[in-house]
């Protein structure tokens, strides 16, 4: 299942990221991609929100720690794999467990590892859109059970930001 929404400002993407915390389950991974300055840690700060999370205002791109962690309804993995070079790098940091661990993770810069990735995950692709300065495209996208029953509870509860019909599979 795909869905796109539409993002103005911040806001309306801290809104988006705490619709996913919301509906997070038990070991969803979510993966952003996007150029820098997209938006991807402001969507993190957003689900981090939904979740519960107390720290949610004071997350930032583990950029240089790879992986930081918040306590919420359910505890957050935030990852940002910029630096790793390829799988082994992941393995030895470790990363691969959390990935397929019982806490929710978002990863910022997965696309070199999606092969290392849980089939069952919902990808969001952050893109900016002109005109405007703030404007941006944030499509989602399901690939098995778990992240389709997320996807579905996000277009419902941000159904405001939703830009076009869900593009394939059933609503
Ligand atoms: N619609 C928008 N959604 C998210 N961030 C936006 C938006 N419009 C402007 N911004 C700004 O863009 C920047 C995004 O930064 P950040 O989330 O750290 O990007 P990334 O993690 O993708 O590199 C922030 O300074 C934010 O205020
Ligand atoms: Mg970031």
């Amino acid at each position: 299942m795909r869905a796109e929404f539409r993002s103005l400002g911040p806001d309306e993407t801290l809104e988006l990221g705490e619709a996913i915390g919301r509906a997070a389950v038990p070991g969803l991974v979510v993966g952003l991609s996007g150029d820098l300055g997209a938006g991807k840690t402001v969507l993190t700060k957003g689900i981090a929100r939904g979740l519960g999370c107390p720290r949610w205002e004071r997350v930032t791109s583990p950029t240089f720690t790879l992986h930081n962690v918040y306590e919420g309804r359910l505890r957050l993995h935030h990852l940002d794999l910029y630096r790793l070079g390829d799988a082994e790098d992941l393995a030895a940091a470790g990363l691969d467990e959390v990935l397929y661990g019982a806490d929710v993770c978002v990863v910022e810069w997965p696309d070199l590892f999606l092969p290392e990735f849980p089939e069952d995950r919902l990808l969001v692709r952050l893109r900016w859109q002109g005109p405007g300065e703030t404007e941006r495209t944030l499509e989602l996208s399901a690939s098995g059970a778990s992240s389709t029953a997320v996807l579905r509870e996000v277009s419902a509860r941000a159904a405001a930001l939703l830009r076009r019909e869900v593009v394939d599979g059933e609503l």
